[in-house]
């Protein structure tokens, strides 16, 4: 089972994109995380390059790559109370073509870190919201990581008091994204 990751944070030194990094030891045995790291090449949305049929090469690449992948996992910061603009122009042009767009029924959860005491709560239910907008399963298991800068030792390394969690809602998406036994 494939699962892409995508962190909205374009920041070198990431807390978000070291949690998806964590992530990974806690995926089930069989469980490949892929990690997309090309938010940054996206250019801004603009409905005409979808009418014209000129899709920017990083944009083919995410749809593809969401078509390919079982479930999805997004680690969102959150600024000024909601979703970074890159991300948010990136699952715009993932919404198109709507209704057959790649994340539609596709399993996907959401988790955040920030540097305040709430863990990006208000970015993670903005983006629920939009994500349930595009077509997306929404995964319900949530992980708010207040104070991230104290929650990664020197080797990113998560702190042991935060494994569950993130365990947890690997686990779930896993368990969305698995077909349904006869
Ligand atoms: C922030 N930060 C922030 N934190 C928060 O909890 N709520 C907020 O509304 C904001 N707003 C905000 C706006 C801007 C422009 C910046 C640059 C930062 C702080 C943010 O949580 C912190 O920079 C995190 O480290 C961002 O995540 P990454 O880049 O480490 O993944």
């Amino acid at each position: 089972m494939r699962v892409l990751t995508i962190s909205g944070s374009l920041r070198p030194d990431s807390y978000n994109r070291k949690l998806l990094r964590n992530a990974e030891e806690h995926a089930p045995q069989g469980v490949v995380l892929e990690h997309w790291d090309r938010l940054a090449e996206v250019p801004p949305f603009h409905g005409l390059r979808t009418d014209t049929g000129e899709t920017p090469d990083a944009v083919d690449d995410l749809r593809r790559r969401l078509e390919e992948a079982d479930a999805v996992l997004i680690a969102t910061p959150e600024y000024n109370g909601s979703i970074p603009g890159a991300l948010k122009n990136a699952l715009d042009w993932a919404s198109t073509p709507f209704p057959d767009n790649a994340l539609r029924g596709k399993p996907v959860a959401v988790i955040g870190a920030s540097t305040g005491g709430y863990g990006a709560m208000w970015a993670q239910a903005d983006l629920r919201r939009v994500l349930g907008i595009t077509g997306a399963r929404m995964v319900g298991a949530e992980l708010a990581l207040p104070k991230a800068q104290d929650a990664f030792d020197d080797d990113g390394r998560l702190a042991p008091q935060h494994h569950g969690r993130l365990e947890s809602v690997v686990n779930e998406l896993v368990g969305a994204a698995q077909p349904i036994a006869a």
